[in-house]
């Protein structure tokens, strides 16, 4: 694995890499989910690229931008042990060089839910994720359904893009006990880890609902809703452009709650098409 911070480096890599190219973009403090993602695309893929950069356009005042958990030794080691080839880790600077504007917007999708919830997130996830495929030409770019409003920008943005891109959606990867994976995570308590597992409780008992024939999106939104969790939201959208659910449609239920300070996300999509892959997938031990 070859380890670059400056653009010109990761270039002169890139442009004589194998083809297919697949890029895996993180910020680090890299858990099974991230791996699931790069084992993934070093199975479809020549080449495979992943970056950490800790993006600070997606953070809001007040948010968790100093402490975000890094673990950069850790992080290389599992690139290693998962055969990267190449781990684009570049500065602030680099990314963003003086005098940059470039911005980027996440549209109509950035202003609801997550966008509603953090002004502006969504616009700073599209503005770096353009900017980093503008650097690592990728042929695939692969993206986890966690973050599935994250994930539905980024379509939108490769649907625009110059060259073919292909978005490839990864599930998600949950701890054993159902919790979603999330480098957050790292900043719970054991008691607020406990809680914590409300979120995907409330899902779990949501898709439950679902599968005995449940299918008003107003009482599946009340059953994900765990007692003592602060939620943000927990709303039933359609899954294509995260709109009023369709009649007869799948939904994608979505939540966000608040515990001590930490924010977290999931999701569960209740029918439609699943991926084959589907259900709840837990980390390998
Ligand atoms: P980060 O939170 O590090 O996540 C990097 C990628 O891993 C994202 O595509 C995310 O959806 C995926 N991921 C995280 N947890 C996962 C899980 N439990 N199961 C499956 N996939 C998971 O998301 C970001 O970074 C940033 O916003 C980024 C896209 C890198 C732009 O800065």
């Amino acid at each position: 694995m070859r380890t670059v911070a400056p653009v010109s480096e990761l270039q002169a890599l890139v442009h004589e890499a194998e083809r297919p190219l697949g890029f895996v973009p993180t910020m680090g403090a890299l858990h099974a989910g991230h791996a699931a993602l790069v084992r993934r695309c070093r199975n479809e893929c020549a080449t495979t690229v992943v970056s950490i950069f800790v993006n600070p356009l997606q953070f809001g005042q007040g948010e968790d931008l100093e402490r975000y958990p890094r673990t950069p030794e850790a992080d290389q080691a599992l690139l290693q042990e998962l055969q990267c080839d190449v781990l684009f880790m570049p500065s602030a600077r680099e990314v963003y060089p003086a005098g940059r504007r470039r911005r980027v917007s996440a549209g109509p999708l950035g202003e609801i839910l997550e966008g509603a919830a953090r002004p502006g997130h969504l616009d700073g996830v599209a503005t770096v994720v353009a900017t980093l495929f503008d650097m690592v030409e990728p042929d695939r770019a692969y993206f986890g359904r966690k973050d599935a409003q994250q994930l539905a920008v980024v379509e939108a943005l490769a649907r625009e893009w110059e060259r073919p891109l292909e978005i490839v959606p990864c599930d998600i990867v949950r701890d054993l006990d159902g919790l979603a994976l999330s480098s957050r995570n790292a900043y719970l308590k054991p008691a607020e880890r406990e809680q914590a597992l409300g979120l995907s409780g409330g899902l779990h008992r949501a898709e439950r609902a679902w599968r005995e024939g449940l299918r008003d999106a107003a009482e599946l939104e009340v059953l994900a809703r765990s007692p003592g969790l602060h939620y943000d939201y927990a709303l039933c959208v359609d899954p294509a452009g995260f709109g009023a659910p369709r009649p007869g449609g799948p939904l994608l239920l979505v939540v966000a709650a608040r515990m001590a300070g930490v924010r977290l996300i999931d999701n569960i999509l209740l029918g439609g098409q699943q991926p084959a892959e589907s259900g709840w997938v837990c980390r390998q031990t």
